[in-house]
Formats: C-alpha cells, sequence, structure tokens
C-alpha cells in the first residue's frame, strides 16, 4: 500500500473546540500504571508519554487521574487531587510540549468502582449495593467541587486542555445510567435528572479553568446492558453538554458488566468493516449535535481512520490499544507505510500493568521471544 496525497487531510490541524491538535489522531486515555503510590508522576510515565507524543500523535490523553483519593480505581493510577502533585505534572507537560505534543488530563472518578483498600475511604455510588453506599447530595457537592479543584490544578500545571470521564461505568457513568443508578431524588429516575451531576461537574470545571480552557468529556455511547444508559440517551445528552459549553466529545461505550462488549474489548478484528465499535453510535450523535466528537473503540486501519472523518461520522479518532503496541504508528502511517496495526486485541497488556511493571504489548514479547528461539 501506498501513501496517498489525498490522505493528507489526516495529518493537517483540526480543531476540537478550543483545542486545536496537528492531526486527526489521538491516544485515548490509557491506565499506565506507571504513577507512583501517591499518585505522582514517575519518570517512566514521563518517557512513555513523550514517547507517543513524539511517535505523531496529534493529542496524547493520560490514563484515569483521580479527582479525589476516594474515587482511586486501581494501583499506580496518577493523581490530580491535591497541589502537591503540581511539580510532577508540570515536569509532564512541559516534557510532552518539548517533544511537539499536546496533553490532556483525564478527570475521573471511580465510584462504586473506588479500591477500597488502596483509597482508604468508603467506596461511594449512585445508591446502595455490595461494598458501597449511595452519595448524599453533599458528598455530590463536594465531589463537584474536587473535579473543578483538579481542572484548575490541571491548567495550572500546564495542560492544553482536561478531559472528564463520564464513561465506563465509573462514577459519572453510574449516575447517568438507570442500570445502576435507581435513585428517587433530584439525581435519579429522569435523563435530566441522571445527567445533572455530569452537568453540574462541567459547569463548576467551566468556571475553574476559565472560557477559553478547552474541556472535553469521554462519554459512553451504550452502556450494553440491559435497562442501562442508551445511544438516544447519549444523542439527548450530547446536546446537553453542548450547551454547557462542551467543547469536544469521546465516544466510547460499554461498562465492566457489560461481557465481551466492555469498553475494552477482547477479540482480534478480522475485517476493517468491523472496526470502530461506536461508529453507528457517533454518526447519530455527529447527525444530531454540532459538537466535536473523537471516536474511540476497535479502531485499527488507517483507510478506516480516514474514512470515519471524511465521512463526517467524527473529526478525529482515538486509538489505545495499538498505541501501546506500537507507539509510533502513527508517524509509520504518516511515512505510507499503511500496514494496519498489529494489535491482536487479548489484553495481555493490562497484565504487566497489574504486577507493577506498566502496560506493555505481550504478545509482541512472546513473538519475540519465539523468534529467538528459532
Ligand atoms: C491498559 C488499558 C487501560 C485503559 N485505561 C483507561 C482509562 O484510564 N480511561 C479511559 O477512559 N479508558 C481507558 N481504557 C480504554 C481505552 O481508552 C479505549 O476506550 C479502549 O481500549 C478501546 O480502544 P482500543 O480498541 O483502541 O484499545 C484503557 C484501555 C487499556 C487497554
Amino acid at each position: 500500500m501506498t501513501y496517498q496525497p489525498a490522505d493528507r487531510a489526516m495529518f493537517q490541524p483540526v480543531a476540537l473546540g478550543q483545542l486545536t491538535i496537528d492531526n486527526r489522531f489521538v491516544r485515548s486515555a490509557t491506565w499506565e500504571g506507571m504513577a507512583a503510590e501517591d499518585g505522582s508522576v514517575t519518570e517512566k510515565l514521563t518517557r512513555t508519554l513523550v514517547r507517543l507524543a513524539k511517535g505523531g500523535v496529534g493529542l496524547v490523553i493520560t490514563g484515569h487521574a483521580y479527582v479525589l483519593k476516594q474515587g482511586q480505581a486501581g494501583p499506580w493510577k496518577l493523581g490530580v487531587h491535591h497541589p502537591s502533585m503540581k511539580p510532577g505534572l508540570t515536569g509532564l507537560t512541559a516534557a510532552v510540549h518539548e517533544a511537539g505534543g499536546k496533553i490532556v488530563a483525564q478527570l475521573a472518578h471511580a465510584g462504586k468502582l473506588a479500591n477500597v483498600e488502596l483509597s482508604g475511604a468508603e467506596a461511594l455510588g449512585p445508591s446502595d449495593g455490595e461494598g458501597f453506599r449511595a452519595m448524599t447530595e453533599a458528598e455530590i457537592d463536594s465531589t463537584v467541587e474536587a473535579f473543578a479543584r483538579a481542572a484548575h490544578l490541571c491548567r495550572e500545571s500546564g495542560f492544553d486542555a482536561v478531559q472528564i470521564h463520564a464513561a465506563h461505568g465509573y462514577l459519572l457513568s453510574q449516575f447517568l445510567s438507570p442500570y445502576y443508578n435507581k435513585r428517587s431524588d433530584a439525581h435519579g429516575g429522569s435523563l435530566e435528572n441522571r445527567a445533572r451531576f455530569l452537568l453540574a461537574v462541567v459547569r463548576r470545571v467551566r468556571l475553574a479553568v476559565g472560557p477559553e480552557y478547552p474541556v472535553l468529556c469521554k462519554m459512553n455511547s451504550d452502556d450494553f446492558l440491559p435497562g442501562g444508559f442508551t445511544v438516544d440517551e447519549a444523542v439527548t445528552v450530547a446536546g446537553m453538554l453542548k450547551d454547557v459549553g462542551l467543547d469536544c466529545l469521546e465516544i466510547s461505550g460499554g461498562t465492566g458488566d457489560s461481557g465481551r462488549l466492555m469498553p475494552v474489548r477482547p477479540g482480534r478484528i478480522k475485517s476493517p468493516r468491523a472496526e470502530g465499535y461506536f461508529k453507528e453510535a457517533a454518526g447519530r450523535i455527529k447527525a444530531a449535535v454540532d459538537l466535536p466528537l473523537i471516536l474511540v473503540g476497535g479502531i485499527r486501519s488507517f483507510e478506516v481512520a480516514r474514512k470515519l472523518v471524511a465521512d463526517g461520522v467524527c473529526d478525529a479518532v482515538s486509538l489505545s490499544r495499538p498505541l501501546i503496541r506500537e507507539p509510533e504508528l502513527v508517524n509509520r502511517w504518516k511515512s505510507g507505510d499503511l500496514r494496519p496495526s498489529a494489535c491482536v486485541s487479548d489484553n495481555l497488556c493490562f497484565r504487566p500493568a497489574m504486577s507493577g511493571e506498566g502496560i506493555s504489548c505481550l504478545s509482541e514479547k512472546l513473538l519475540k521471544e519465539k523468534a529467538a528461539r528459532r
């Protein structure tokens, strides 16, 4: 395959609301498992994100960064919960900028999925359940404030934007979803009520960072759960997010309870037609709401990415596992080598991160070891 001049549009700057990036490729938020125990930036994390920026993506989004210790989902996650994180965060953004990249912090709270051993606090969700309890109104308000403080800290630390994590069954996604949210107060029941927390976060973050700083959000298009959040609802919430001044929405889908339809879907993608798990939903949202969209999930080839953008399904595509396998993938495509990503979506990349070594592509390592034995 050769590089076609018509494909150049993929490598030209694009405005995602107030955030302009150099090309249409984004590294989607990916827990690297490389932050220090206290949530601060490490050299290894910085090296990894700098390598991604040098590898050609127009934007790097950090992994899930907790806005409150109580919202920490797992080990070696980045923290944006305390001013003491600022020197590390500032060093990270400076290094990525020096490499010519742009970097966004993903602001998150795990809600009922918080790891209580690590957080040292109760796990909280929209409703009571085993091992967690429903948030009070006061706890919702203080969490809104925590998102705002974290956004301000990120702005002060040099991030180009913040992204509010409202996908994948974490706190804000739990509130959006009738599968998890059984409340009967102003935060439960109707879609307007279920979206109240997320909209309050976006409004309060906007106040904290000012009108000219880009605010992004990652949201499910569908929970793929019986009685869960649906595409129709995602279209409506996208409109609400636009009305409160969101710059750009990243479309994902699924939760940890969605079986094989979880956000990080397992299984090799066998044909270009099967790429882009949420492309139909993104197309529907794009047709209904005039808001810049990033589409994530199962995108493995340049041609599919190009077509998604050319057809107006999204303004940019984002990738997670393909960039673990090959951080230089975008530069390779830019050079004219359009072979698809070698990622086989086996999710073995989580394994080294769970043991404290940080994410890496295990199947590539196994292949290399096999070749060396021959
Ligand atoms: C190791 C790993 C960690 C992830 N961590 C996050 C995260 O912190 N925040 C998030 O929104 N999504 C996270 N994801 C999901 C990805 O951003 C993406 O939505 C999903 O992997 C589908 O995209 P892909 O097919 O390009 O991998 C993670 C995925 C992987 C593989």
